[in-house]
């Protein structure tokens, strides 16, 4: 079989390959638990609910426009003069089936093969395979300063004539770092002198706690005209916890939009049209349901932060938005990879190992998950690890046995 160069080489994407782990473990009975989760656990908000059964029931299930609905656009630019102060018209959005593909589109909008396109680390699984799907080179900037503040020194440093993009993801998954508006404002700055595309994953934006605020990058732009290289990314996956509804957007330059529709209207044509109407429903509709998702999440953060410290060894730089935390488990093993295969095969608790997001040593620990599966799943992970634990722990009826040190 002869496969193409992009067909042999995109990786999978092991955050999904290990939620069909677990999915598989559940159905089989085992009692394990999902700590590197990647969505909330409440239920879509009732205007979703309300506004695609309606829909639904006029049977009228039909193509929607390849750039999203008029009232979805509409509904976006709300949300985006909400949320960002700015006022944009219809051309500048596209509605895609999830951040997942305008952050796809927008790539093989603007790429050429060896352009390269850089990030800090650490950063979301996909951006290098996204990258490398476009034929270009994805160049990943580790802070040097052991923070998961990226400074720019360090991105300078990565220039090249051959960069293209920077992509941004703040609050930042997996670190839940929300990265402070000095940089939010250098880096802005710095994509419009060099005449770089700025990318901004802003899907994470509401998910934020103490207080913390996240910087508008609209805010230290110049150049609104129609040479702006600046994109912001959203969709109602996190905040609506709608990760199934597959609604994302982007918002850019009128001609770069059109480009992005034309690619998406060969792939995909446009995100359906009832997914579209849920996510209006949400965006429109009440929003105490994402308030209060955001509150659980300030509790469940503050019960891990809690466990997390409890536990000898290991290092946290608390996480301030988002519904991760990353933590250096490198005390106890330096190789992520294996340390996630044993705490799943031994205490049946599923991590996502650091590597995958360009730090070794590191596991990805989520808290969207109930606060009673953060407290059983650290406790087990402290069982395994802990050389002084007792021999012995019981999950329900089953007896574990520690056979290793
Ligand atoms: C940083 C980041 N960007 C984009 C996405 C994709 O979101 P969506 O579900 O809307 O495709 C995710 C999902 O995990 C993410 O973590």
């Amino acid at each position: 079989m002869s496969l193409s160069l992009i067909g042999q080489n995109a990786a999978v994407s092991v955050t999904l390959k290990l939620n069909q782990v677990f999915a598989t473990l559940k159905a089989k009975g085992e009692p394990v638990i999902h700590l590197g989760g990647g969505e909330p656990k409440s239920l879509a908000p009732i205007d979703a609910i309300t506004a695609i059964t309606s829909h639904l029931n006029s049977g009228e299930v039909r193509y929607a426009p390849v750039d999203g609905s008029i009232d979805m656009k509409k509904a976006i630019l709300r949300y985006t003069r909400e949320h960002y102060g700015r006022m944009f018209e219809p051309e500048n959005v596209i509605a895609s089936s999830g951040a997942k593909q305008a952050l796809m589109v927008a790539l093989q909008a603007i790429l050429n093969p060896q352009d390269e396109v850089i990030f800090p680390a650490p950063y979301w699984v996909s951006y290098p395979e996204m990258v490398k799907l476009c034929g270009a080179i994805p160049v990943a900037v580790v802070p040097e300063d052991g923070t998961f503040t990226p400074r720019m020194q360090d991105i300078e440093q990565n220039v090249t004539s051959y960069t293209k993009a920077i992509i941004i993801n703040s609050p930042n998954n997996p670190s839940g770092a929300v990265y402070p508006a000095s940089f939010m404002k250098e880096i802005v700055q710095f994509a419009e002198k060099k005449g770089l595309y700025l990318i901004m994953d802003d899907i994470y934006n509401t998910l934020v706690y103490n207080g913390v605020s996240v910087a508008n990058p609209y805010d230290y732009a110049t150049d609104f005209s129609e040479n702006s290289k600046l994109i912001i990314i959203n969709g109602v996956s996190k905040a609506y916890a709608m990760t199934g509804f597959r609604i994302g957007w982007a918002i850019g330059n009128k001609r770069l939009i059109a480009a992005m529709a034309n690619i998406q209207g060969h792939q995909t044509s446009g995100p359906s049209i009832l997914l579209q109407k849920a996510a209006i429903g949400a965006i429109n509709g009440v929003q105490s349901s994402t308030e209060s998702l955001r509150t659980t999440l300030e509790n469940n953060r503050k019960v891990l932060i809690q466990q997390i410290k409890a536990f000898d060894g290991l290092n946290l730089i608390e996480p301030e938005g988002t519904f991760y935390s990353f933590v250096d488990f490198s005390a106890y093993d330096k190789d992520s990879t294996r340390l996630s295969n044993f705490l799943l095969e031994k205490v049946k608790v599923l991590t996502m190992p650091g590597v995958e997001f360009g730090m070794e040593g590191y596991l990805r620990i989520s808290f969207c998950g109930s606060i009673k599966e953060i407290i059983e799943g650290m406790d087990r992970i402290k069982w395994a690890l802990d050389p002084k634990s007792p021999n012995e722990l019981f999950i329900g009826e089953r007896k574990l046995v520690r056979d290793w040190n």
